[in-house]
């Protein structure tokens, strides 16, 4: 059966439940893969719609909300966030991540550890809307750089600077779709004491491009392997990939290449890596059944692959070992990691 017939019964039968603002990387997620991406509040108007269309027995209707869904319409918007950890509304232009994951999920880690950012150079890899940037400028930085692919992200930062008074700060760089490499558009003596990155979280060496939500092995590795130039000695990078292979691939990758890591492991996997992962073993077994690999290649929402794995395995739960030296706050940051120079 062609994937489009399939898929919208598939997705009909997993129709997601309405809920609160819950950005990507949330757990026990039950939303389809193109209404979890959107800005959550979007998203939840759109799975609002979704479910009531279905109550009503109005196929045609859902069709049309999944559709709209599946061709990201919704995130197409853009639209503006209030942000309690900046104390002000933000823009983000149609196309660029909303800044609510940022907020959500990355912004306790950067509120508790506000001093680590003040008086420093601080580099944001994959900036978005810009929030966390101009986080690490509100808390003090001296200068911020900020890079990323999709340039209405860098004219949402500029929008955003200079809303927040911080335009002086922030120096908002455009990534080319050439060169995707963590540091293409930072100078070789560049160097920073705090690097920041929430980057997309599933790795997929297949994938035709980068996205907000898969590298296709470009960014995260060349990341790692740019500390040595551009990682100040005693610096910090502070990273969130909270997706479980590509978070432990990251802390393999540093330890292998000599740095300190600390690590509050993710709980979950994104159903891009299942996808990736699968995919990758399914080609071996078509090999040896000699059956054509399309008949064993799945798909994350024809095959309804999960967003998460709740995993409850003791060995992973980190000790709430501070991330970061000197701030021992007891809490632990889930899919966070933080990489240093070996003392
Ligand atoms: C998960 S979003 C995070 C955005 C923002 N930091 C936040 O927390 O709201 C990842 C961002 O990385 C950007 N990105 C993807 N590949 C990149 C690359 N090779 N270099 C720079 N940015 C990249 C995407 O466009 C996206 O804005």
């Amino acid at each position: 059966m062609p994937r489009a017939t399939l898929l919208v019964p598939v997705l009909l039968a997993a129709l997601p439940l309405p809920g609160g603002p819950r950005p990507r990387h949330a757990p026990q997620e039950p939303g389809t893969a193109a209404t979890r991406a959107q800005d959550p509040t979007t998203r939840a108007k759109a799975d609002d719609a979704l479910a009531d269309a279905v109550r009503r027995g109005d196929v045609d209707a859902a069709r049309r909300i999944l559709a709209e869904a599946q061709a990201g319409t919704l995130e197409e918007k853009g639209g503006t966030f209030r942000s309690e950890m900046l104390g002000a509304e933000i823009v983000h232009l149609p196309s660029v991540f909303p800044p609510h994951e940022g907020e959500y999920y990355v912004g306790p880690f950067l509120v508790d550890h506000a001093r680590l950012f003040a008086g420093k150079r601080c580099l944001e890899i994959g900036c978005g809307s810009g929030i966390l940037s101009l986080a690490m400028a509100k808390f003090g930085a001296t200068r911020v750089v900020c890079t990323d692919i999709n340039p209405k992200a860098i004219e949402s930062v500029r929008e955003n600077a200079k809303r927040l008074g911080l335009a002086g700060k922030i120096d908002a760089r455009l990534v080319s779709k050439d060169d995707m490499a963590a540091y293409a558009v930072i100078g070789k003596d560049e160097i920073f004491d705090v690097i920041l990155s929430n980057p997309p979280y599933s790795l997929d060496l297949d994938a035709p491009d980068n996205t907000p939500l898969i590298d296709k092995g470009d960014l995260g590795f060349s990341m790692i392997r740019g500390f040595e130039r551009h990682l100040a000695r005693d610096g910090v990078a502070v990273l969130f990939f909270n997706s479980l292979f590509y978070h432990q691939l990251i802390v393999k990758f540093a330890r292998h290449l000599g740095y300190e890591v600390r690590t509050h492991n993710a709980l979950g996997m994104s159903p891009w890596e299942f996808e990736a992962l699968f995919n990758h073993y399914a080609r071996r077994v078509a090999e040896r059944e000699r059956v054509p690999k399309e008949a064993l290649t799945f798909h994350h929402v024809v095959d309804n692959l999960p967003f998460a794995l709740t995993i409850e395995m003791r060995q992973f739960e980190p000790k709430a070992n501070p991330l970061v030296e000197g701030f021992a706050t007891g809490k632990v940051y889930r899919g966070f990691l933080t990489v240093t120079r070996k003392r």
